[in-house]
């Protein structure tokens, strides 16, 4: 194990990464950021400078468990004040548990709709310490675990033509055109690792190959609202990972990957044609309420390999995806959780208590649009100390067992080591992928309509990081509260997340007020930075 050092500006820049300029977000000078890349049981020391002008900012490290350092999850409002503009915060922890294929962003807002997003692998390792020479975490790999040669993060975003904040403003305001308010933003364009093609501009990538060799692509949907779905023209893909959790492999057409989530394909460049062939990143439309002239979805990229005669027929861009080539071959659909098992079955527990929470959107009476957990809508606390996790301990130890409403937030408090299962029934007419941190929820139910009691599941349950609630149903979301800490729970569409669609979990706070926060996090929340919330 190792201890790494890394550095990220996150700055703002003139961009075009479909071939529309527009002023945007770049980390180290790019979009998407660097990706970077460790191994189970380092220690990631990781030192964010905020170069915007006015903005603060937090960076979020999706789907790290933060044992012990839950201060450091980079949740803005929950987790840390914000960075001010013109300082730093180093974020510094090790790298607990069973990773894989993650991604960062900001968690200031919806700053990451703009482009401050980058991958994060994490490799399993099998030493026996950690980077602090304590006993390391268990790896945990499937018996026989697959083989590949070389791997490729493939990066996939929705991705608008107006900055995040202008978007959000006429989705939740008042006064907004006529087919914005209230319904989803709908993007112009989309990319694959920072490039896509709009209107004929734009520019592709480039996958050169090795021809017959296996190659793992980590596709990770960093969007904002749709669907992406990927695809090679000619070659099935091998999903083997969803979400960092090793699962029975299983062979697919293409994968459609909500917001936040990640599949890890195996392919194998064993076409006898060889040459060249579209990947595609094509962003749905199927959670759209309008749509834009001109938009572009179909985003391509090229993958070549030689073999010793190549076809020379040249790609045509509109072409339309001629399917793996290989008869009675699916997509992985977003919803499609009974196609997925862990590679590693380990026992569920069964739950100790049961939570209900309802989500949906209303509109106030001056006509503003808000999305609601149990009837809170999520904006940071008001106050010198705008954040959850505050420096005193009082406010952590205090918060009571179960449902609590301080200043309207819905804080679902765990004093001990618990199994819970959280219903979450989605009253809206979208779908929503789910995410809560620190945890990797099993998903041990699911059904249309409110939940009435059904006898839940455990066996064999998939886990993952973010799962899709279905639009008017219901799903059952099992975690053990073994991650002292608050923890966000909300839905991943940027700008549901920012019209207030987001809970915390409270696991053991008292535990949690026991580890104390860096000075540097008391400093910057008594600067009274990122005390704005959107709804605030
Ligand atoms: Cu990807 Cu709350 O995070």
């Amino acid at each position: 194990p190792q201890v790494r050092y890394y550095s990220l500006v996150l700055s703002e820049g003139y961009g075009s990464p479909d071939g529309f300029g527009r002023q945007m977000l770049v980390i180290n000078g790019s979009y998407p950021g660097p990706t970077l890349v460790a191994n189970q049981n380092d220690r990631m020391i990781i030192t964010v400078h905020n170069a915007l002008a006015n903005e603060a900012t937090a960076i979020h490290w999706h789907g790290l468990y933060q044992n012990t350092t839950p201060f450091y999850d980079g949740a803005h409002g929950i987790s840390q004040c914000g960075i001010p503009p013109g300082q730093s915060f180093t974020y510094n922890f090790t790298l607990a548990g069973w990773m894989g294929t993650t991604w960062y962003h900001s968690h200031y807002q919806t700053q990451y709709s703009d482009g401050a997003v980058g991958a994060l692998v994490i490799n399993p390792s099998n030493a026996t310490t950690n980077a602090d020479g304590q006993p390391a975490w268990p790896v945990v790999t499937a018996p026989n675990p697959p083989q590949w040669d070389a791997d490729f993060v493939v990066l996939l975003q929705d991705w608008y033509h107006s900055q995040s904040q202008d978007v959000l403003s006429l989705y939740m305001g008042p006064n907004g055109p006529d087919g914005t308010q209230g319904d989803e933003p709908t993007p112009e364009s989309g990319t694959i690792n920072g490039q896509g093609q709009y209107l004929g501009g734009g520019s592709y990538g480039n996958f050169s190959l090795q021809a017959n060799t296996t190659y793992r692509f980590r596709i990770i949907n960093s969007g904002s609202l749709g669907n992406v779905r990927f695809s090679i023209d000619g070659h099935p893909l091998t999903v083997i990972s969803a979400d960092g959790v090793d699962v029975v492999p299983l062979e697919v057409a293409g994968v459609q990957v909500a917001v936040a989530q990640r599949y890890d394909v195996l392919v194998r460049t064993n076409q006898t044609t060889g040459g060249q062939f579209w990947m595609r990143g094509s962003v749905l439309t199927d959670m759209f309420t309008y749509s834009i002239p001109n938009a572009a979805y179909n985003h391509l990229a090229v993958l070549s390999y030689a073999v010793p005669s190549p076809s020379s027929a040249p790609l045509n861009s509109s072409a339309p995806d001629p399917g793996p080539g290989v008869p009675g071959l699916s997509d992985l659909g977003t919803k499609d959780y009974t196609a997925l098992s862990p590679a590693v079955a380990a026992p569920v527990p069964d739950s100790d208590v049961q939570y209900v929470v309802q989500d949906d959107f209303e509109r106030t009476e001056d006509g503003s649009y808000f999305g609601y957990m149990n009837g809170t809508s999520w904006a940071p606390l008001e106050g010198e100390s705008t954040m959850t996790l505050l420096s005193s301990s009082s406010f952590l130890s205090a918060l009571l067992p179960g449902p609590s409403y301080p200043q309207g937030q819905y804080i679902l408090t765990s004093p001990s080591l618990q199994t819970v299962d959280l219903i979450l029934y989605n009253l809206d007419d979208g779908d929503h992928p789910f995410h809560l941190h620190g945890h990797r929820p099993w998903l041990v139910g699911t059904g249309p309509g409110a939940y009435e009691g059904q006898a839940l599941n455990g066996t064999g349950a998939m886990l993952r990081d973010t799962h899709v609630v279905p639009n008017y149903s219901w799903i059952a979301l099992r975690f053990v509260t073994d991650n002292p800490g608050v923890w966000a729970f909300h839905c991943h569409i940027a700008w549901h997340m920012g019209a207030g669609l987001l809970m915390q979990l409270a696991a053991q706070p008292s535990v949690a007020a026991g580890y104390g926060l860096p000075p540097q996090v008391a400093e910057q929340c008594a600067a009274g930075q990122g005390a704005q919330g959107v709804n605030g």
